[in-house]
């Protein structure tokens, strides 16, 4: 079984030397918790595909302390006068940039990409850990494929308990992610430079700093396979409905002996044999609930999970409905 383990400095620097000795590790950053390996060794990179099923196109991101540390893993003169802003600005914080790679980099790193995602994470622990492991860390979040991220030392745990390849996973538990849900993936390769998934950083916040960029669009998944529809599914088949027809699913659901895990804005009448999760009506602190209140429900054994869908009326809320719809799709 996996084991978690406090991130303490000892086993902060336990968990650098198994990496360094090509292992994988699971620790925390401030978004959600990942299951990392060292950017220069492909085989341990290989290890993380294989424990979380991932898709061999699907490429990683790579964690480094600072500019200089991601300038290492990028193709020499691509780190330009706005690579410099947006760092200065968002990092460390939930900012990830795609730039072409460095020939140093492996293909294993970036799915055979000619381009490299990479972020400094503000987490100290994740932090600690870099600078500990002396190299950037190729991490995706630390869930079984296509899942729910997990927010929490325990939900690593639960995602890996019964993986017999992750028998001897340590998992640094630094407590519950502060934003809750994954980086704002930023694309710098193209002309506008494309927003390939919408998170805590919002796009007006990087149009203040760079001009003109373009919106992710929740169908365009070419750009950033991680970014297929369905994703950040619970089991229990989810719908996402608005505000107005909640009570009327909720009853039609009730009156053909449906049970609902209902995710809910406010105060909505409860019908007898569902249950309600109510969600705060902030857009950060609401990404900060999301995957705990999702997993909660899902434990439920609820026929179906019916998610209130939240206003589309700030960047950060609509990066939170881009998480709901991948929850909900493909789902009746
Ligand atoms: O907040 C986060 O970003 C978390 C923490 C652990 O840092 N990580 C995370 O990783 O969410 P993952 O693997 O679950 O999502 C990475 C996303 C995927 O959508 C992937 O397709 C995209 O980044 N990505 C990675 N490298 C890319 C590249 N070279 N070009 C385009 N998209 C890339
Ligand atoms: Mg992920």
């Amino acid at each position: 079984m996996p084991r978690i383990v406090p991130a303490n400095s000892q086993y902060i620097l336990e968990a650098a030397r198994m990496l360094q000795r090509g292992g994988v590790v699971a620790f925390p950053t401030e978004t959600v918790y990942g299951l990392g390996a060292l950017t220069f060794d492909g085989q341990a990179i290989e290890q993380v595909y294989e424990l979380k099923g991932r898709p061999a196109d699907n490429p990683l991101i790579a964690h480094v302390l600072d500019a200089r540390q991601a300038r290492e893993l990028i193709e020499p003169g691509a780190w330009d006068e706005r690579c410099d802003l947006l760092a200065s600005r968002f990092w460390p914080g939930p900012l990830t940039l795609v730039l072409a790679k460095s020939p140093r980099v492996g293909s294993r790193a970036t799915a055979g990409r000619s381009t490299i995602a990479v972020r400094a994470p503000r987490h100290p622990v994740a932090r600690a850990l870099i600078e500990a492991a002396q190299q950037p860390i190729s991490a995706p979040s630390a869930n079984r494929s296509g899942r729910i991220s997990p927010t929490s030392a325990q939900h690593v745990f639960d995602e890996f308990r019964d993986v017999e390849p992750a028998r001897d996973l340590m998992i640094l538990d630094g407590g519950p992610c502060e934003v809750g849900i994954e980086s704002t993936v930023l694309d710098l390769t193209t002309s506008p430079p494309r927003v390939l998934r919408p998170g805590s950083v919002t796009l007006e916040s990087l149009r203040e700093t760079l001009g003109d960029i373009e919106a992710a669009d929740i169908r365009s998944q070419a750009h950033s396979p991680g970014t297929r529809e369905s994703h950040y599914a619970p089991r229990t088949p989810t719908e996402l409905v608005s505000s107005e027809s909640l009570a009327n699913v909720l009853s039609a659901c009730a009156g053909r002996g449906i049970r609902c895990a209902a995710l809910v804005l406010g105060a909505t009448p409860v019908t007898a044999g569902q249950i309600r999760i109510v969600m705060p009506r902030e857009a950060d602190h609401y990404a900060h609930e999301l995957y705990r209140r999702l997993r909660e429900a899902d434990a439920l054994g609820a026929d179906r999970i019916i998610v209130e869908s939240p206003p589309a009326t700030s960047q950060v809320w609509r990066a939170v409905l881009d998480r709901l719809q991948r929850a909900a799709a493909g789902r009746e």
